[in-house]
């Protein structure tokens, strides 16, 4: 098996030049700024929708110094509609340290990079193979998939030191010459096998560069790799919100608290039921309020059933110093969860 994964990285860089993808905007570049900006956008997220926020986020942040010079909220509502929001503020945080630390230039190992807030492991890897051609291993759940196949990796990725002894096979794996070439094309092949060949319920292993020494498919049965026991539970949340409007059409929006969900967006008041919303309005209002079909939306480990309520109040129907009226006009700029945007747009 070790001797059969001998040529692995070979097989993957060839198959990259050939099959690969190569004209992603953040593929033209070995500027940090961008390769870390790119990185950050694809965790969690699909690359057709990067392909919208990342040339707008540029446009608006050509690089570290702007990043970091720029309010927190000017950067969550940008990064509205990408989702998990701890993720810009992380980067946020990131540019901030690059330039208090690293006076605006970032590090150029991937031990360094990982230090900084929000890059991970993976990520450090990653940033570090396509900018300084570094010899560092990426292990994202793509390629977690790819590697554990190829090797015939059978042991449990829960317990935490099956986990690092993936990481010790994943970096005695990597291209041994040629690095500033063979690291970015490595990397990048192995996300792209990752994305697409080697697929989580039908990897076409017909297709795959490396099915002449996958001992998964030597098995027959790749689809049963990775072995995961830990199951993540999926909870179920309901949620009441309120949308409240004035005679003009404005809407009563909050900033959420520093910690839970949606953790300093804007959002419609929330509440845990629907008595406890209705609590909060005049007699007057209560009657005429209307509720919405609920809304299902599917976080990382939970799923939210959203009921909207809608009401309408006057200025004097609401506590002063939790939130405001914000036009429509005003919207676009907030960072606005997601389904609340949505939910505005639609109405
Ligand atoms: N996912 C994570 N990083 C990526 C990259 N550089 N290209 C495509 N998909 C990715
Ligand atoms: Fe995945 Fe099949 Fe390729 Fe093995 S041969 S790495 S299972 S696509």
């Amino acid at each position: 098996m070790t001797a059969g994964a001998a040529g692995l990285a070979t097989r993957v860089v060839a198959w990259q030049r050939r099959h690969g993808r190569h004209d992603l905007p953040w593929q033209g570049t070995r500027e940090p700024y961008r390769v870390w900006l790119s990185e950050i956008m694809l965790q969690q997220t699909q690359v057709t929708t990067v392909l919208a926020y990342y040339p707008r986020f540029l446009a608006r942040f050509a690089d570290v110094t702007q990043l970091a010079a720029a309010s927190e909220d000017e950067v969550l509502a940008l990064w509205s509609g990408l989702g998990y929001y701890s993720r810009a503020r992380h980067l946020h945080r990131c540019a901030r340290e690059v330039l208090a630390r690293h006076g605006g230039q970032f590090p150029r190992t991937a031990a360094e990079l990982a230090t900084l807030p929000g890059i991970g492991r993976s990520t450090a890897a990653a940033i570090a193979a396509f900018c300084f051609g570094e010899r560092a291993a990426i292990l994202d759940g793509n390629v977690k998939r790819v590697l554990t196949r190829a090797l015939g990796f059978g042991d449990d990725l829960a317990a935490a030191h099956h986990e690092r002894a993936l990481w010790a096979r994943a970096e005695a794996l990597l291209p041994t010459r040629d690095l500033h070439r063979a690291m970015p094309a490595y990397t990048q092949g192995l996300m792209d096998l990752g994305a697409s060949v080697c697929s989580r319920r039908r990897p076409d292993c017909a297709r795959c560069p490396l099915q002449d020494i996958c001992v998964a498919a030597a098995q027959g049965q790749p689809e049963r790799y990775p072995v995961r026991t830990r199951r993540l539970a999926r909870q179920r949340l309901d949620l009441w919100l309120l949308l409240a409007r004035d005679a003009q059409g404005r809407v009563w929006l909050q900033q959420r608290p520093e910690r839970g969900i949606w953790a300093r967006l804007f959002c419609l008041p929330l509440f845990d039921g629907r008595d406890a919303l209705l609590a909060r309005l005049p007699a007057r209002a209560r009657d005429e309020v209307v509720t919405h079909p609920p809304l299902r939306h599917v976080l990382t480990h939970r799923d939210l059933d959203l009921h909207v309520i809608s009401a309408r109040l006057r200025a004097a129907d609401v506590g002063e110093g939790e939130g405001r009226w914000f036009g429509a006009d005003e919207w676009p700029a907030l960072g606005l969860p997601a389904p609340i945007r949505g939910l505005l747009a639609a109405r």
